[in-house]
């Protein structure tokens, strides 16, 4: 931009007696090197030049500052750090504005923190997400955001890594204004009311008091939602140490546990997550494929999956026709679908307009004949093969040539499903996890027969709605069923050795786990999976290792929490270890002969880990999955793997992270 270099990266030009910085370091603008160089070179030239009275500083681009360069954090640190030059800023005696212009996070919106003044444009956002990396923020952010905006608001950003948008964050102080027009000019006026006046440091600002009971509130909610990893807990250390330590010895704090931590296998496990998040979208054939336009887009089976499927493509901004098989199903359908919008409404998510808005773009219809305009229809019906099927065959005469037909089917093969239409070519899976309106993955299915505009749609459509699409091969379950299925097989094995169910819960809730193992298979219920044993048995490898006890529970009626009891009790709906199972464990071990012995929770994992892994590596051999990232991405996104263990394979090595 500017007519002066501070750098490859930094540039700046004089106005109005303030000098602009201007960082242009695409994708991000992150503070790599060159920024940090730049920035300390850009105050020695203001600091020499009497006619410039103060700097703004913006971002190039759609971003003001997207963090640290993440990329640079496999290498030793390299001089000028980041806290050093955000120092300087905050003690240079010329007023420091900062005009953010985009999302400002990580050592983005630290770098906001350390100027004097904060200007908005209303697309900017602020978040302190390091502990999504498993690390602290470690430019001055957990001191600086107490002096702020208090120890509370500071605790709740830093411990969870939520970004606010310019208007929150301007409730809650951490901007002086926004401005919709001209935000460089409204940077520089404010370095103009500055100039004569005592500079408003952040470093320097008392922390307010706060009571004992509210940051315990706020701690309460950080660690709830840490499920073992470290960086939350550190960060809420950090942000309370800022209001008995001076600031500098905090900053010195803060900065070791950020060195401590960026070494810690938590921080290389979630540096591979996010790498392996922006590489989903990069698919081997599609990149010189151009979408089609989708606009309208209908959903068959307005049930469960289906409503979340519309709502999904409502907040998306798509048109939606829902169809169902009566007038009363539509009203039903419709009914379900406002009242998902609804509850968003209560819980404040939406405003009441925002909904309107969204119910103006949705129909539901009880003939198929509606999707006639359809750009891509979703069949979101009963998992039965003849249902779909027949569906397919007669959304083929209904829906226009160029439209694409989409399957959600969860275990049927959706090449047998393409089979049945005229232009199989045009069919692709779509599989939605449940809620559909929340779970961000979807496993995008590439058929035999699947063409390759057809395919990019699919994944340009999924993205809109905002998921995190993973394209795989076809097979039964589809990657994270596939994997699933191992290990669900695996802690079997386990128990009929001599582990009980809780035991091997417990042990996978210790990983980091939300729920174990059978507590999960409780909470969806027994009985599909049995009758798809069932269906199977016929042609099961009869030398296949096969354990009953699932059968057996069946066999008993317990089919899961919904029916009080399966492989636990469910007495006043809380899970609790049931003798009467223990019993049957027993009995099934003793029927085979197998002596019983007992497991450590370690062995517990490994051998899941062990197991999900061969698996996944199995499905890399077939070609359903292409990277083993994506395997990673599915079993954290859909089955609760934690994200900060990097999923089966990054545990198991020999993934580039
Ligand atoms: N460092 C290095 N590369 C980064 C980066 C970062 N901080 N943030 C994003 N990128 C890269 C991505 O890898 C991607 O690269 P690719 O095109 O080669 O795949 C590219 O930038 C674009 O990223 P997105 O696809 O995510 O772009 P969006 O426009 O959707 O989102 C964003 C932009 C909101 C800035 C998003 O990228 C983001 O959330 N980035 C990470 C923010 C973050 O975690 N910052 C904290 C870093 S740690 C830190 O600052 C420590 C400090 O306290 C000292």
């Amino acid at each position: 931009m500017g007519d002066l270099r501070f750098s490859e990266t930094v540039s700046g030009k004089i106005a109005d007696r303030v000098l602009v910085v201007s960082i242009d370091n695409p994708p991000v603008n992150a503070t790599s090197l060159s920024v940090r160089a730049g920035l300390g070179a850009a105050l020695d030239h203001a600091a020499a030049l009497d006619a410039v009275r103060g700097i703004v500083i913006t971002g190039a681009g759609k971003t003001f500052v997207g963090g640290a360069d993440i990329k640079e954090f496999d290498k030793p640190p390299e001089a000028p750090f980041l806290p050093d030059v955000y120092l300087r800023i905050e003690q240079f005696s010329k007023p420091a504005v900062a005009a953010v212009n985009g999302a400002a996070l990580g050592g983005g919106c630290e770098l906001a923190l350390a100027c004097h003044g904060r200007v908005a444009a209303p697309a900017a956002s602020f978040g302190l997400p390091e502990v999504k990396l498993g690390i602290v923020p470690g430019a001055g952010g957990t001191q600086r955001l107490p002096r702020l905006v208090g120890i509370a608001a500071a605790a709740e950003m830093i411990g969870t890594g939520r970004a606010l948008k310019a208007g929150e964050a301007l409730g809650i102080g951490l901007i002086d204004r926004i401005t919709g027009e001209g935000l460089v000019a409204e940077a520089c006026v404010l370095v103009a009311s500055m100039a004569d006046g005592e500079l408003r440091r952040s470093g320097a600002l008392a922390v307010k008091p706060v009571s004992d009971a509210e940051i315990d509130a706020v701690g309460a909610k950080i660690l709830a939602r840490a499920r073992g990893q470290a960086a939350p807990a550190e960060a809420l250390r950090l942000v309370k140490a800022a209001m008995t330590l001076p600031f500098n010895d905090g900053l010195a704090e803060e900065r070791r546990t950020f060195l401590r931590l960026r070494e810690s296998q938590e921080a290389a496990a979630l540096r591979y997550v996010f790498f392996a998040e922006r590489a989903v979208g990069k698919v081997e054939g599609l990149e010189k494929t151009t979408p089609r336009n989708t606009r309208c887009v209908g959903v068959v089976g307005t049930g469960l999956m289906g409503s979340g499927i519309a709502v999904s493509a409502l907040n998306a901004g798509f048109q939606v026709i829902g169809v169902e098989q009566s007038e009363e199903g539509a009203t039903k359908g419709y009914g379900r679908i406002a009242g998902i919008l609804d509850k968003a409404v209560q819980s404040g998510r939406l405003d009441p307009a925002g909904r309107d808005e969204r119910l103006g773009r949705l129909t539901v219809a009880s003939d198929l004949s509606a999707l006639r305009d359809a750009d891509l229809v979703i069949e979101a019906v009963f998992d039965d093969f003849d249902i779909k099927a027949g569906l397919f065959r007669r959304l083929d005469e209904v829906v226009r040539a160029d439209a694409i037909l989409a399957t959600n089917t969860s275990y049927l093969d959706p090449d047998t499903i393409a089979a049945a239409t005229r232009h199989p070519e045009r069919v692709v899976g779509l599989h939605f996890f449940s809620p559909a309106n929340i779970m961000r993955l979807v496993e995008v299915v590439n058929c035999a027969r699947t063409e390759t505009e057809v395919l990019a749609t699919a994944l340009a459509f999924a993205k809109r709605l905002g998921k995190l699409p993973i394209v795989c091969g076809v097979t039964e379950g589809f990657v994270g069923n596939r994997v699933f299925s191992a290990y669900r097989r695996e802690a079997e094995f386990m128990v009929e050795e001599g582990a009980l169910p809780h035991e091997v819960d417990q042990a996978m809730e210790a990983f980091g786990f939300p729920m174990g193992l059978f507590a999960v298979c409780d909470m969806a219920g027994l009985e599909i999976a049995w009758a798809r044993r069932k269906r199977q048995a016929s042609t099961r490898d009869p030398n296949a290792r096969y354990v009953e006890i699932a059968d057996r529970l069946c066999e008993a009626g317990r089919f899961g929490q919904k029916s009080g009891r399966g492989w636990y009790a469910y007495p006043e709906a809380r899970r609790t270890v049931d003798p009467d199972v223990t019993a049957l464990v027993v009995a099934e071990r003793r029927r085979k002969g197998i002596k019983p012995r007992s497991f450590t929770g370690n062995e517990i994992v490994t051998r899941v880990l062990t197991a999900m892994a061969a698996e996944g590596r199995a499905l890399l051999s077939e070609g359903i999955a292409t990277r083993a990232s994506d395997i990673d991405l599915v079993m954290i996104n859909g089955y609760g793997f934690p994200a900060h263990r990097g999923g089966p394979m990054f545990t198991a090595g020999g993934v580039d992270t």
